[in-house]
């Protein structure tokens, strides 16, 4: 089968990941590669040399010979650049968040209904032998009806990202935007039988009194409608990248944790055990987890999606509701009270 033909516009931290991930998938090529700064042009011609380089994200899409488009930039961008892709009749794979605003996301997600083309959105620890595991074990009742959730990260150092964007509430959003968002998404599906979460409340705040709109610390409670509730916790003025799910049931209860020196190592220590209401075992996992890995099946997912159908595994109503989540427990650190949310 011919593979499936990518092009890649953003050659950042994270981009360069998506540039070697494409390039390990075996039935996928990466084509082409938009990158904006020289530094970055240069790496990407230094570590992808049969690949061609541009410099203009327009220039890549009109090429003729792309099956997907691969959107890694930061995301003040996301909107033009995803709705442009879409309507070039290019299937897009694009990072979270999916925007900054819910009418980012919905002229993306009409963007893709138009062009009838797959847009996935970057949650890639759906795709983790650790954090998928878990959902797997919740949907096999290893823990009977799920009724609480917590998903924690301790962290720091934080990525500045090209030109400080990740410190400029313009570009950023907020940082809720940023790994929050994928407890969210990850907790919203963990609960997926207790239907779509109804409420949040949330508090945060900064260390630093020259950024209080960027929070380093965050915490949501998010309320299901059949009174499961997920606790999202986040620190980025610890040490290290330590992250942990746990999630109780009425049968038992699961614990995952993954800890790192820094978020993209390849060796990590991780484990996942499993309370069945009598004893506690070790799952095995199967194989390495870490978004380094992740990112690699998310790419090989997306290949499948293209070429047999296969459902995405997170799709732009994901990208849009784990938005929603995060601007409503921004607004209700903000004011101090609970937000209603509804997520159609
Ligand atoms: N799923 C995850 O786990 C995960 C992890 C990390 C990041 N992300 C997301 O990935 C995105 C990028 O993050 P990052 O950490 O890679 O940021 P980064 O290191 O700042 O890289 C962003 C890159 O995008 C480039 N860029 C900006 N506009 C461009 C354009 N019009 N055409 C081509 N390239 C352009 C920048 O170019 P210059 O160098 O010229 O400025 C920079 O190289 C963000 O949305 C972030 O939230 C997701």
């Amino acid at each position: 089968m011919d593979p499936v033909r990518f092009g890649l516009i953003g050659y950042g931290a994270w981009g360069s990941h998506h540039a070697r991930a494409i390039s390990e998938t075996s039935n996928a090529e990466l084509v082409c590669i938009a990158a904006r700064s020289e530094a970055a042009q240069s790496l990407a011609r230094e570590a992808h040399s049969t690949t061609e380089i541009v410099s203009d994200y327009q220039e890549l899409l009109s090429r003729d010979d792309l099956d997907v488009v691969d959107i890694v930039v930061p995301t003040h961008r996301h909107q033009e650049i995803a709705c442009a892709a879409l309507e070039s009749g290019r299937h897009v794979l694009l990072e979270k968040p999916m925007a900054a605003t819910v009418d980012g996301c919905q002229r993306i997600l009409a963007a893709s209904e138009r062009s009838g083309r797959l847009l996935a959105i970057g949650f890639e620890l759906r795709m983790s032998r650790l954090w998928g595991r878990v959902r797997e074990l919740i949907k096999q009742g290893a823990i009977g009806q799920p009724r609480y959730c917590m998903i924690e990260l301790w962290r720091r150092p934080y990525r500045p990202g090209a030109g400080g964007w990740r410190f400029d509430r313009d570009r950023v959003g907020n940082w809720i935007l940023e790994e929050p968002i994928h407890f969210f998404d990850l907790a919203r599906w963990y609960l997926t039988e207790s239907g779509e979460p109804n409420r949040v409340t949330a508090r945060a705040n900064s260390i630093d009194a020259d950024r209080p709109l960027l929070s380093d610390n965050f915490t949501a409670m998010l309320d299901f409608p059949d009174g499961a509730y997920a606790v999202i916790s986040q620190t980025l003025a610890a040490f290290e990248h330590h992250q942990t799910a746990k999630v109780t049931g009425t049968e038992g209860a699961l614990w995952a944790s993954w800890s790192g020196a820094m978020d993209r190592t390849f060796e990590p220590d991780f484990f996942l055990r499993h309370h069945d209401g009598e004893s506690v075992r070790q799952v095995d996992c199967g194989g390495p987890a870490g978004e380094v890995f992740e990112l690699v099946q998310q790419i090989q997912q997306v290949c499948d999606s293209v070429r047999n159908g296969t459902p995405l595994h997170a799709n732009g109503h994901d990208g849009l509701h784990a938005v929603q989540m995060c601007l409503s427990a921004e607004r209700s650190a903000e004011m101090g009270e609970s937000q209603t949310l509804s997520l159609a």
